[in-house]
């Protein structure tokens, strides 16, 4: 039995009961205990004391604003990857300065954007984006901070479509060419290019990829020290993993992760940059949906509910796990499900063969560890509004995001020119 909704039968989730939530505010519903937020960021907090080190939230791992309002006031950073994270950042309270622009395709708006507020470092992925950098820097007559993302090719044992730090991936630079730009450095006078920058991949449960990346960045920094350049800070990234299946995911330990880092930059007199997303929030967060139907099909049962995959894409896209608890008293029998969604497509499964509590149409699921890379990448893929969101606290809840009404869903859309009037 999962553990994370201590009883189920009860349906109480940090203090709120989840079916007068749910009854109140409809699903499918994200829903984040705050409480389990501020432990991650406690502990973050705790594990970096007493050193150099500052944390950049990954905005895009869940980018509500009153979430970010929080972990903002917290005194954390962030790490933004758009113009829109930019704008979400600035208006949820981080200052400009705390915030690192990360991003393979940044573009010359969204780079102005970043000068004109003031973004506190860039790390940049590429040549051809120190140019555009440097011009834009130099017209506005700024000097702009950088970090070169290096690409230490490793394997981050990890799903294929989130690791980033293999040679074939799109990320980083790779060594050699790094070391140019190092040795060039004043062909762009507008920036001052001294971080260095590695993020190998997400969902990380080995340190092994991780201390062997971070041992590559930690050569080349002395290399470069040795021919004087001395860096202000190394950018970590984020990866760290978290447990989406209870008594199977282990994840390394905060406290074993830090060290892993803390032991490869051991003498850095700089700066360390961490860019936690989902370690953040992952465990935090919920989506609750409701059994649409109950179908027995000729080989499988399935179970449907009002949640889909445009509500929650990872296990579609990734075949990632989620562990899933049917709201019932866990006196009924267990049952195997095929847990799956409305929309028109076999994709829209969260999960095969899943023994739960036996459900029946009208019961509530909740899909756990949703508080990353769930709401964040929504869509409203078969004309589905946009899920609610709640943050619960103290036994009480706060509406952070109202569901989508049909008028919004549909609002940027116009109707076509009439022909002539183009
Ligand atoms: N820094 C950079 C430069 C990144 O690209 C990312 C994530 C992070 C930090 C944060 O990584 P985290 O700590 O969350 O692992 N949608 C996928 C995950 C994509 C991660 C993209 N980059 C998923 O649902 O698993």
């Amino acid at each position: 039995m999962n553990t994370r909704i201590a009883d189920p039968g009860s349906a109480r989730l940090a203090g709120v009961d989840l079916h007068a939530l749910a009854a109140r505010e409809g699903t499918p519903l994200y829903a984040y205990d705050a409480h389990a937020l501020d432990a991650r960021i406690d502990a973050l907090r705790d594990g970096l004391h007493g050193r150099r080190a500052r944390v950049c939230y990954a905005v895009k791992a869940n980018s509500n604003r009153a979430l970010l309002a929080r972990i903002a006031a917290a005194g954390l950073g962030a790490d933004i990857v758009s113009e829109g994270e930019l704008r979400r950042a600035l208006a949820a309270g981080f200052r400009a300065s705390d915030i690192v622009f990360s991003g393979v395709g940044k573009t010359r708006m969204e780079i102005a954007a970043a000068l004109e507020a003031g973004v506190g470092r860039f790390n940049a992925e590429s040549r051809e984006e120190l140019g555009l950098l440097d011009a834009l820097a130099a017209e506005r007559g700024q000097v702009a901070c950088v970090a070169l993302r290096i690409n230490p090719d490793v394997d981050a044992l990890t799903h294929a479509k989130i690791s980033t730090g293999k040679a074939e991936n799109k990320f980083g630079i790779a060594l050699d060419p790094a070391r140019a730009i190092f040795r060039e450095a004043t062909r762009w006078p507008a920036l001052r290019i001294d971080g260095l920058h590695a993020h190998i991949g997400s969902q990380l449960l080995s340190l092994d990829p991780i201390r062997e990346a971070m041992a590559r960045v930690a050569v080349f920094a002395g290399e470069l020290r040795a021919s004087g350049t001395a860096l202000r800070s190394i950018d970590v990234g984020g990866g760290l993993g978290v447990c989406y299946r209870e008594g199977q995911d282990h994840p390394p330990a905060l406290s074993d992760y830090l060290a892993t880092v803390f032991a490869a930059f051991d003498g850095f007199e700089g700066e360390l940059v961490f860019e936690p997303g989902r370690w953040l929030v992952a465990e935090a967060g919920y989506l609750l949906a409701r059994v649409v139907r109950v179908k027995q099909g000729s080989s499988r049962c399935f179970l449907v509910l009002d949640a889909a995959m445009n509500d929650l894409i990872r296990p579609s896209l990734y075949e990632a796990w989620h562990d899933i608890v049917s709201l019932v008293p866990q006196d009924r029998p267990m049952r195997v499900y095929d847990v799956v969604g409305p929309v028109c497509e076999t994709g829209d499964t969260f999960a095969r063969d899943r023994a739960l509590a036996e459900v029946e149409e009208g019961d509530l699921v909740v899909l756990c560890g949703a508080g990353a890379y769930g709401m964040s990448m929504a869509s409203t893929y078969n004309s589905r509004p946009l899920p609610a969101e709640v943050l619960l606290e103290s036994g009480g809840y706060q509406l952070i995001r109202r569901r989508q009404t049909w008028e919004e869903m549909t609002a940027g859309e116009c109707a076509p020119l009439e022909r002539g009037t183009a």
